[in-house]
């Protein structure tokens, strides 16, 4: 059975109430209920999981390359744009990834712009709040039966 690792980074504790004019108006147990809803039809599991804490956050991506995941759903926040140790933490697991934005970062601030992830990511979604976590996990799934 694929297992899937969606992990959200600091402040996305938060949606719901943080911004919502920008992140929408579901929290994240709303999203993760959702995405688990979803996979369970589609025969994976999925676990997911939030930090605030950059170290935490590194320590449950090595766990995933110990653990039998096989598919990682990451939105990492601000981290995004500053996490070269999250970054690594991919690499050395080796384990395909999308990257998920709600908001459309382009658009946004220049120092949004930069991501130490989208080079090594199998993609990224973004702009397209709660629903490109949706996106993600199809794909997610289509993959999980090729392989
Ligand atoms: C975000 C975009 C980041 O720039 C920001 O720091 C976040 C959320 C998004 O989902 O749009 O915390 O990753």
């Amino acid at each position: 059975m694929l297992r899937i690792l969606v992990v959200h980074g600091p402040n996305l504790n938060l949606l719901g109430t943080r911004e919502p004019s920008i992140y929408g108006a579901d929290n994240l147990d709303q999203i993760n209920q959702r995405l688990r809803t979803r996979a369970q039809a589609g025969g994976a599991e999925l676990v997911a999981f939030q930090s605030n804490t950059e170290g935490i956050l590194v320590d449950r991506l090595q766990e995933a390359g110990r653990d039998g995941t096989g598919f990682v759903i990451i939105n990492p926040g601000a981290y995004t744009h500053t996490s070269v140790a999250m970054r690594d933490a991919l690499s050395a697991v080796k384990i395909p990834f999308i990257e998920v934005h709600l908001s459309n970062v382009f658009a946004r601030e220049s120092f949004r712009h930069h991501s130490y992830f989208t080079d090594i990511a199998v993609g990224m979604v973004c702009g397209l709040g709660a629903k490109g976590y949706e996106l993600a996990l199809e794909y997610a799934l289509q993959a999980g039966e090729r392989s």
